[in-house]
């Protein structure tokens, strides 16, 4: 009696405990709204959420889900000490692929995975009272390329943004698909080199008919010894955003944020940075807390 009376209140706390240690999860969202490609929303709403959260949207890489990158990555973490709500999505097309490449995709509004992501955003701040004006993405690999795409089709949206070892808005523009399996392997390879102004035009006709509003303050990482997604795409994201954003190169700062990485700071780095990470290959790790920094989270 007494031994058994022991162990069902140890049972009792120690779920307390586990409780405390762990109680908000990342859930999935089955409707939220219009889903024409078939994603899968997961979201993660910390137990203190701000009374206006921000929403940090973070998108794995090919052959990835959301769970995955939830898991590879501390912006859940960071969202319990900060009050930030995040949306993992799974991508179940072409290799778990972002499509960064179809028509459907690459139109505002066009039906393809960029209108299901739009709608995960609507249905959080709609859901759960998130401040729309602190509305960031970030992403890996296919990732980091829907990153730029989504930067480019929805500045009304997003703020900033954070991509890693992406490609610019575009540049997989009419390939057959998006993953290296499917894709046109010229993006990838750095073969599309464009003028910046080519870039500029490239992503500002994503964007709503007659925009004249801001655009996400953008950041990029990239490995020089990537030879998946190689390294003149971090050049070509340079020029479109630089572009975009009408900053010019100003200093590097060497070993920043971490040794071997330099920053490259264009006007007066608060709207465009990209980073360098010498002998890094495909994918640059995720520097989570910078990007807090660079969101204005932290
Ligand atoms: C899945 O990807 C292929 C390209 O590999 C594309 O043709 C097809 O339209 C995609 N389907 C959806 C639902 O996005
Ligand atoms: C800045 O750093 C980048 C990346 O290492 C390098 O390619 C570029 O030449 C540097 N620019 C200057 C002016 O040092």
């Amino acid at each position: 009696m007494v031994s058994s009376m022991f162990s069902t209140s140890f049972a009792a706390v120690i779920s307390v405990l586990a409780t405390a240690a762990n109680a908000a999860s990342l859930v999935a969202v089955p409707d939220f709204g219009s889903n024409p490609t078939g994603l899968e929303m997961n979201i993660y709403v910390p137990d203190t959420p701000a009374a206006n959260p921000a929403v940090i949207l973070a998108l794995h890489g090919c052959l990835g889900n959301g769970p995955g990158y939830a898991q590879m990555t501390r912006y859940n973490e960071l969202a319990d000490q900060h009050g930030f709500i995040t949306i993992f999505p799974s991508s179940k097309n072409d290799s778990n692929c972002w499509d960064v490449a179809s028509a459907s995709s690459l139109a505002r509004d066009g039906q393809g995975d960029t209108t299901g992501l739009a709608n995960m955003i609507a249905y959080t701040i709609q859901t759960h009272n998130a401040d729309p004006a602190k509305i960031f993405v970030t992403g890996s690999s296919s990732g980091g390329m829907m990153t730029n795409v989504l930067s480019a089709m929805y500045p009304d949206i997003f703020s900033a943004a954070s991509a890693y070892s992406g490609v610019a808005a575009g540049c997989l523009a009419g390939s057959p698909g998006s993953s290296p399996f499917s894709a046109d392997p010229a993006c990838a390879d750095g073969q599309i080199i464009k003028s910046a102004d080519q870039w500029v035009q490239q992503a500002k006709a994503m964007s709503p008919a007659g925009y004249d509003g801001a655009y996400p303050r953008f950041q990029t990482w990239h490995g020089t010894a990537d030879s998946l997604v190689t390294y003149p795409n971090l050049g070509e994201q340079i020029k479109q955003w630089s572009g975009i954003h009408g900053v010019c190169f100003q200093r590097n700062n060497t070993d920043t944020p971490l040794s071997g990485y330099t920053q490259m700071t264009y006007g007066d780095g608060t709207a465009f940075v990209a980073y360098s990470a010498e002998g890094v290959g495909h994918v640059v790790p995720a520097q989570e807390d910078v990007d807090l920094k660079w969101f204005g989270l932290t």
